[in-house]
């Protein structure tokens, strides 16, 4: 479904990722694992075309998207919950819900409003209340909705587990599971290996910008190197 060929992306001078390669299949949850600075948001930024790779391609369906912009990727069927949720704090739920369909003219928008407080009931009870007065976990349900109103068929997620305590981390990554069980293809960035590994199919695992480990997820969850540098397993 989505593809990223040979990405090299820089920063002025800086070189943030060499050579990154990595393909996301039609229904999967696929997870990017990386370190601090290892270049996990600036892959997620080259697939929604925030970052624009110096070389490499972005093939989204078999069509290189590498010189789209955002909104024409949104238009494709991408759409994102970007590093700390950026929820629209002063702008109330049924705002924020509304801004994800803002690359939509249609006229089912109500029809997909109603769906995702369906599926978020405590957003329907929060409907008038401005974003920034959202728990973490609420403000993780709204971000993820506003995905949702675009009708995507991938979603990036960067660390939804940040900030948030552990049994609303096990919540949020099930809420992921459920919408991954609706048909969205989910591409989730994490440093939280064990839970996001719990979920996905495969993984990903950046190191300093290039990769440096993929494979199923129950693979990776046993490899002895994650689980020395990112469960914190020390070597015997
Ligand atoms: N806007 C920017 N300008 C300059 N350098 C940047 C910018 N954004 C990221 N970088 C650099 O690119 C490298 C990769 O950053 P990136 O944000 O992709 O890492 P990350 O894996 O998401 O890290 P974290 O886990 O801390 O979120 C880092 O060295 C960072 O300093
Ligand atoms: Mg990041």
């Amino acid at each position: 479904m989505l593809s990223l060929h040979n990405i090299n992306a820089f920063y002025g001078p800086i070189q943030a990722l060499f050579d990154v390669s990595l393909e996301v299949r039609q229904g999967e949850i696929v997870c990017l694992l990386g370190g601090n600075a290892s270049g996990k948001s600036t892959t997620m930024k080259t697939i929604l075309g925030l970052v624009k790779p110096r070389g490499g391609q972005v093939v989204l369906d078999g069509e290189d998207i590498t010189s789209l912009a955002t909104p024409q990727r949104v238009r494709r069927g991408l759409a994102s919950v970007p590093e700390a949720r950026r929820i629209f704090p002063r702008m109330t739920v049924r705002e924020n819900l509304l801004m994800g369909a803002y690359t939509r003219r249609d006229k089912a928008i109500g029809d997909d409003l109603a769906r995702v407080l369906d599926l978020f009931p405590r957003l329907k009870e929060r409907l008038g209340q401005s974003g920034g007065t959202l728990s973490g976990g609420e403000q993780q349900m709204l971000a993820l909705g506003r995905a949702l109103m675009s009708r995507p068929r991938l979603i990036c997620m960067d660390e939804p587990s940040m900030g948030l305590a552990p049994k609303l981390v096990q919540q949020s990554f099930e809420l992921i599971q459920q919408v991954n069980a609706q048909g969205v293809t989910i591409f989730v960035v994490e440093q939280n290996a064990q839970v996001a590994l719990s979920i996905a199919h495969r993984g990903y695992v950046l190191q300093n910008g290039a990769m440096a480990l993929s494979g199923p997820a129950q693979e990776l969850l046993h490899n002895p190197d994650i689980r020395r540098v990112y469960l914190g397993e020390v070597a015997a």
